[in-house]
């Protein structure tokens, strides 16, 4: 009658697919606890970790489960206990996390009757109240796995993209926080014709070089000539930790999901290690405090 879950971490955007890119992180998320209870209704009786809402409806994972609990006819209803370890505000999906916990540990306990678009679908509603639109770059890895592209939002489709082998992923999050509506608000309307064929040229070959394994293709395609170059200039140090993700062997580096976070991806753990090391140096020399998670895609 109830059910411990572990909601992952994910990195949206991955430098050229903004919106709709992610992958999923192994080794940081939440722990949520979901028990089925007498009581019709969506309860959270339990947040450790961090200052959120118990208010259902105010609450992102609340929201969620609501979205599903609608949908459902039964005399029972769910509590959620939410042990919070994503920061909100980090830019590796805090709100995504909390909103696909609820609605994945329900379907669990009711006997999977829903596929995993169907719990995309529920848990939009609830990241959307965190981030104030509706958007499932974060959502779809931290249900599917991997690395996801979301192709169309009405209707749902998700598309799984197969990872590498020995891809890692070396991320740092500076403890400052960015709201992803305030990184919206700053990022042009239109954009020029020239960056736009950039950009697809980058993100098409970046989904090339993940389904044939080619890892120096994905060196040259992860870049991003449209949002970085705004929303940069909210991260402190962004510059210098990029670069030195690059001497320090990484494929390539950007900014996670809206931020703070900044991600890359390495070659093999022996790599992403060595780009873990190299960039504690440059926040260790300023009053910036951080903390880095070295994960594996899968
Ligand atoms: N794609 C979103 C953005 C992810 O970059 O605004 C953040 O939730």
């Amino acid at each position: 009658n109830e059910i411990k879950i572990f909601s992952p971490a994910t990195v949206a955007n991955v430098s050229c697919g903004f919106d709709v890119l992610g992958f999923c992180l192994d080794a940081v998320g939440d722990d949520m606890i979901i028990r089925k209870t007498n009581k019709k209704g969506i309860y959270i009786t339990k947040i450790v970790g961090f200052d959120l809402p118990y208010e259902t409806e105010l609450n992102v994972a609340g929201v969620s489960a609501l979205a599903m609990y609608e949908t459902l006819n039964v005399d029972f209803g769910f509590e959620i206990e939410i042990y919070k370890n994503i920061k909100p505000g980090s830019g590796i999906g805090s709100s995504a996390a909390s909103a696909v916990g609820s609605v994945f540990g329900m379907n669990e306990l009711l006997g999977k009757p829903f596929n995993k678009t169907q719990l995309t679908e529920f848990a939009i509603k609830g990241e959307a109240l965190a981030s104030k639109c509706e958007h499932a770059d974060n959502l779809a890895p931290a249900i599917f796995g991997g690395f996801t592209l979301v192709k169309t939002l009405a209707p749902l489709e998700i598309l799984e993209i197969p990872s590498p082998d020995d891809l890692f992923a070396t991320i740092i999050h500076p403890q400052i926080e960015i709201k992803t509506s305030e990184a919206r608000a700053i990022l042009p309307k239109d954009i020029p014709l020239n960056a736009a064929i950039t950009q697809w040229a980058n993100f098409g070959s970046l989904i090339h070089a993940l389904h044939t394994s080619n890892y120096n293709l994905i060196q040259r395609s992860l870049r991003d000539v449209i949002i970085e170059p705004y929303r940069s200039q909210l991260i402190p140090f962004f510059g210098d930790i990029k670069k030195a993700m690059l001497d320090a062997g990484a494929l390539g580096a950007g900014i996670s999901g809206s931020g703070p976070s900044i991600f890359s991806l390495s070659k093999g753990l022996e790599v992403a290690k060595n780009v873990e090391g190299t960039i504690s140096n440059v926040y260790s020399k300023t009053a910036i405090e951080f903390d880095i998670h070295v994960s594996k895609i899968n």
